[in-house]
Formats: structure tokens, sequence, C-alpha cells
């Protein structure tokens, strides 16, 4: 992987840079200053590049959108920017002004990510200017990983910079076909992600323990029989452990499974004595919306949404023995008090633990912040499902297109 310092002039230079700005917006339509994490990871390439005097485009993705256009089609008013349209909630307008209000410099914001008035907007861009587009995946060609709009897209730029290592297990155009008709280079952030969580695996202190929950579960899953190979224990929570139950044949009632195919859940060996699924649960009966505390098993009519405290207590001991722990995702809705404390403990176990922790992934730093244990984290990398793809040994795409 070539890495932007190793271009010699920069200067007067088009650089598309892939950034992963997929942050919260609040309904007042504002980034919070406590969501703008992944914003902030970018600050480094971003400030390089102004640095050197290129101009930088700045392409991204957020949310997934249901409405999409497609590429070449012209674009009806109420796609976005229109108050009516659910597009608007998926606008990177939002981002740009947080990442305005950062660097402390105007940043003009198109929105669209293609088209006339792109290319417009780009040809009167000065040195050390900086341009956001409109979110990629407001086009189904950016997940279809399609070439022409690659090629459209590349004809803005001179170099293109791959700095989202979180969306770089997405075999999509913005990380992956772009790559075929730009010189390609790893930003800044993205060489650090991959320096860090390569030494961590190449070189794991034992016992080492990876902790998977929250959901995404099609992403997650896949990946869980490698992960057995690499780490000591697995400890599952969340949507994920649901799942994983029910594959093993245990009675989870109403609780969410992600929509996933099953086959995939039992290509897992589920008897590997590595593998620690919950005990029991916080339930919540969806017609009494009472709270209650069942073992797993017996959850009848009603939801899993943390896990229960045998557990917690079983998962706590296994981390506060560790020497490396790798953390993605809840073990419920921690979002909400009564379904918190499965996570609160967990995380409590890692930073009791002496052992060397990554985190990775935006709940898992949302829960972490919520229980003001973020500064205890050895790392905190931006991606979490890329994080648990590249520990399980898979060659990320948008990696493997670096290359
Ligand atoms: C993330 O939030 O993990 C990344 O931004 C990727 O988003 P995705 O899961 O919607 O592809």
């Amino acid at each position: 992987m070539k890495s932007i310092k190793n271009i010699k002039n920069l200067k007067g230079k088009k650089v598309l840079v892939r950034v992963d700005f997929n942050v919260p917006i609040g309904d007042d339509g504002v980034v919070d200053e406590k969501e703008d994490w992944r914003i902030k990871a970018s600050l480094p390439t971003i400030e390089y590049l102004l640095e050197k005097k290129a101009k930088v485009i700045l392409i991204s993705h957020l949310g997934r959108p249901e409405k999409k256009q497609i590429f070449g089609e012209k674009m009806d008013d109420s796609f976005c920017g229109n108050d009516d349209s659910d597009n608007n909630k998926y606008s990177l307008k939002p981002a740009t002004k947080r990442l305005e209000e950062l660097l402390n410099c105007r940043i003009k914001f198109i929105d669209d990510c293609v088209g006339d008035k792109v290319k417009q907007e780009i040809e009167k861009m000065k040195a050390s200017e900086i341009i956001v587009l409109e979110n990629l995946r407001f086009y189904r060609e950016e997940e279809e990983n399609d070439e022409n709009f690659a090629k459209e897209i590349a004809s803005f730029a001179d170099i293109y910079v791959n700095d989202a290592f979180s969306v770089s297990h997405r075999a999509h155009m913005s990380v992956c076909a772009i790559t075929k008709f730009l010189p390609s280079y790893a930003g800044n952030l993205l060489d650090k992600e991959v320096k860090i969580l390569s030494d961590a695996i190449n070189n794991p202190t034992r016992p080492a323990t990876i902790i998977i929950g929250g959901a995404k579960v099609e992403t997650k899953l896949p990946v869980i029989e490698n992960l057995l190979d690499k780490f000591d224990h697995i400890i599952v929570g969340g949507v994920v452990a649901n799942v994983i139950l029910k594959a093993k044949g245990i009675d989870v009632g109403k609780s969410l499974l992600g929509g996933i195919d099953f086959e995939e859940a039992k290509k897992i060996d589920l008897v590997d004595n590595r593998l620690h699924i919950p005990i029991d649960a916080v339930v919540c009966n969806s017609k009494k919306s009472e709270v209650d505390l069942l073992a797993v098993g017996n959850i009848g009519d009603d939801r899993i949404l943390d896990i229960g405290p045998e557990s917690r207590e079983l998962y706590s001991n296994i981390i506060k023995e560790s020497k490396m722990i790798i953390w993605n995702g809840p073990m419920g809705k921690f979002e909400n008090d009564d379904f918190a404390d499965g996570t609160k403990m967990v995380a409590e176990a890692v930073i009791s633990s002496k052992g060397y922790k990554i985190i990775g992934g935006g709940d898992t730093i949302a829960a972490l912040e919520k229980f003001g244990h973020i500064d205890k984290i050895d790392y905190v990398c931006t991606g979490g499902g890329a994080m648990l793809e590249f520990f399980s040994g898979k060659k990320l795409p948008g990696l493997k297109a670096l290359e």
C-alpha cells in the first residue's frame, strides 16, 4: 500500500479523498460534538493535503438511505434538497458544517456527487481549498461497485486517497472500482489503523479475547468461525448472540435476528468451548412493555434486550483475565437504562483488565463514552465490521484495491 506521504508534489493537484463521515445527525440537523469522532479522525489527512497545497475533494457515505438514484438518470426535485424528502437526513451537509468548525475555514458543499455542477465547482477550486460532495449512497451504483460511476467520479481528480478503513470491508465503488481509474494511495488514518491492528493480531498477548455484539449480523456472523482460530475466547451479545442461540436451537422468543440467512450461523462451530454465549437475559414483553429477567431458552413471547446477571459475571471473569481485548458491538440496547447494565459491566471489566484494549465501531464508542471509560482504551478504531473482518484474516476489498 502506497501512502500519501510517498507523493512528491501535491501542489495544485486535485485529490479525491474517501473519508467516512458516517456520523449520527441529531433531530436538529446538527452533528453533536460528542459524535464527531469520525470527522476528527480524518483531520490529519485533510490537514496534510492542505499544507501541501492540494485541492481536496471529500467523498463519503452516510447511513443506508433507502431511496436511491440511478446514475445517468435525471434526479427529480423530491430526491434531496427538498424538506419533505427522507433523504435529507442522510445528507452530508451537517458533517460539512462540523468540518468547517473543526478546521475553522469555509468549505463548499455540493448537493450531488456527479454531474456538471460538481465538475464546474471543482474546476474553480484553488490550492488548499476543500469541497465536500453529497452522500455517495444516494446512487445505487456506489454499492454495486460500478465502473462507469467510478470513471465519472475519477474524472474530477488527479489522485485518489482512501482514508476510510471503516468502510474498506465493503466492495463499493468509492473504495474499490475507483482505484482502477486514478493513482491510488492510503491516507494517514488508514495507514495508522492498518498498522495498529496488524501489530495486535500478529503479536497477540494471551489470553486474547474478542467481544462481538450489536447488530449488522450479516457482516459479523461470517467472520466468527475464522476468529475462533485466532482468539482464546469469543464473547457474544446483542443481536449476534440471538442468532447464535437460535442456530443452536435455543428459544429466543420474539428477539431481533437481523434478517439473516441461518445457514451462515450453522457454519459456526457452536459447541466450541472458546465461544461464550449468554445464559440469561433481560427481556421486555412486547405487549405489556414490562422488563423481566429470564434464562435463555425460556423467552416465550418476550424479546431479549440485554444479557442477564449470570452472563455478565461469566463474561467479566473472562475479560478481566485477558491480556488482549478487542471489542465491537454492545451487549444490549444500552441507550435505554433498563437494558444498559450488560454493556456497562462488560465495559467495566474491559477497563479493569491490565490487557491491551482496542474497541471499534460507532455503538461501542458511544457506549464507552456514555459510561465515561473511553479515555482508558488503548486504541479506538473507526471501524466496527471492518475491524472484525481484518482480525479474521480476510483481506479487505478496499485494502486489496490499493495494492
Ligand atoms: C460503519 O459505520 O461501520 C461504516 O461507516 C460502514 O457503514 P455500513 O455498515 O453501512 O457499510
